[in-house]
């Protein structure tokens, strides 16, 4: 550790390696502009990236990114993010490129360094600051995904910490600047009603769904390199876990939190492969950078357990997909049915319990589904769900939160070196000791396989639009 961070000090300047990527132009640049546009992002911006581009030629990439996301609103502030750009163009293994950005970087001395690069070429960067004097007081934002299974990972938060203190090491997972994925916390530690239920006791299972309508949107050599388990299901999928299955922090701090969330990847089962059902869509081998061959999945179902007092017993089901029937992220709690059959619909109340459900994507919303009688006779009912919240307007984008959060140097939503390393150690096991992929076809929920992977316990609900719910 070479340098000290504290991590209440802003930024005085916004580094971005990969300013000429897709991240930058899908995500970046439309979040910078509704920074500058709240007043957030009043700090120089360096770009940075291995093309040799003018100073305008970076302004044109920025108005058409931000034309792209719908958005110019407010021509001042984006005139003001421009001003505060500039570029340095050069390779990532010269020195001299370093030298450039010290020079670019002038009086300014608490830098963010934002990797939105390959992950490749992390170290690469991270040591060229390093070696530069660039570090020194800086942060560093680590884009996903940090690392590609164990080994790595902790091969890069070695690198990432002999350069960097771990409180000025900022690792993204843009799940964690969702407000619904925020409010998960808050639900269940502002109330107390859940707690008494929140165990082995009540919860039968617990289901996560993340789907995709669409393909690998032209990624084909980026998915060849991560399959759907590293993707998604490590990092985005487990978060959710994680703030749901913790628990309650011991004090109030994020560093609390952390180590709570760290504790749930600690406890959880390394996975067999039996636990994993792997499928890939028709037509993913002939998307462009995909090998005729390849059996990378681009959908992926896991049973995971968490060997904890609280989760011991209980199933938890984790299941994402491209090409998939629909869009959505929805959790779903499922309690146990009543342990008398009272009632003349006893089938249909075993069929379906009671749950709680999250709806994290496209809306937000929490539901809580209970039975009531119907009219009538007879002692028969349905379930319906008390609806508790739904989108609130004026929410932030993941990526304007984020990096807000990294420039202010408040850690609170991003990922800790030992739960990212406990992540990884849940996986490891059948990254590459697994079962082939299944092909399914585009607009299905995906493999056959994957309803009896869930069978014993439940079935899987698939996410539905909310005006069909209620
Ligand atoms: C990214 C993955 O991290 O998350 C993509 O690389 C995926 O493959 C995306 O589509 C999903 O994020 P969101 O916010 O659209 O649910």
């Amino acid at each position: 550790m070479n340098n000290t961070h504290s991590r209440t000090i802003p930024a005085d300047a916004l580094v971005i390696f990969g300013v000429t990527g897709d991240l930058a132009h899908k995500m970046i640049f439309p979040a910078l502009y509704e920074m500058v546009k709240r007043g957030v992002l009043t700090v120089p911006v360096v770009g940075v990236a291995a093309s040799q581009l003018s100073l305008a030629q970076l302004h044109q990439r920025v108005e058409d990114s931000v034309a792209q996301a719908g958005k110019v609103d407010d021509r001042d502030a984006l005139n003001r993010l421009l001003s505060l750009l500039c570029y340095v163009g050069g390779d990532y293994n010269d020195p001299g490129t370093f030298i450039a950005l010290k020079q670019a970087l002038g009086t300014a001395c608490r830098p963010a360094h934002y990797l939105a690069i390959p992950p490749a070429l992390f170290a690469t960067v991270i040591k060229g600051l390093g070696t530069a004097g660039l570090a020194e007081q800086a942060r560093v934002i680590v884009e996903k995904p940090f690392g590609r299974d164990l080994a790595s990972a902790q091969a890069l938060n070695r690198i990432a910490l002999s350069v960097f203190a771990e409180d000025a090491i900022f690792r993204i997972d843009h799940y964690l600047g969702k407000e619904a994925i925020m409010n998960i916390l808050y639900f269940r530690f502002a109330n107390s009603f859940l707690e008494p239920i929140w165990n082995r006791n009540y919860v039968s299972s617990v289901q996560i769904t993340q789907s995709e309508d669409f393909g690998i949107k032209g990624r084909g050599a980026f998915y060849e390199s991560a399959g759907c388990l590293r993707d998604v299901i490590q990092n985005h999928l487990f978060q959710i876990v994680a703030l749901l299955a913790m628990e309650p922090p011991s004090y109030q701090g994020f560093g609390a939190v952390h180590s709570e969330k760290a504790k749930v990847f600690q406890a959880m089962r390394p996975l067999q492969p039996d636990d994993v059902v792997r499928g890939q869509y028709s037509g993913y081998r002939q998307e462009a950078g995909v090998a005729p061959d390849s059996d990378v999945e681009t959908f992926c179902a896991l049973r995971v357990f968490i060997d904890s007092w609280r989760w011991q017993g209980v199933p938890w089901y984790l299941r994402s997909g491209k090409c998939l029937e629909a869009s959505a992220a929805e959790v779903l709690v499922e309690l146990k049915p009543p342990p008398q059959k009272l009632f003349d619909d006893a089938a249909a109340v075993n069929e379906r319990a009671n749950y709680l459900r999250f709806r994290i994507s496209p809306n937000s919303a929490v539901a809580l589904a209970a039975r009531v009688k119907r009219a009538g006779k007879e002692f028969t009912g349905d379930q319906h769900e008390l609806y508790l919240l739904d989108e609130q307007t004026g929410a932030e984008s993941p990526y304007e939160r984020l990096l807000e959060d990294a420039l202010a140097g408040d850690g609170a939503l991003f990922i800790r070196e030992d739960a990212v390393e406990a992540a990884w150690a849940v996986v490891d096991p059948v990254l590459n000791s697994r079962h082939q992929a299944h092909l399914y076809q585009p607009g299905s929920w995906g493999p056959k396989e994957a309803d009896a992977l869930i069978a014993a316990d439940s079935r899987w609900h698939n996410p539905v639009p909310e005006k069909d719910m209620k």
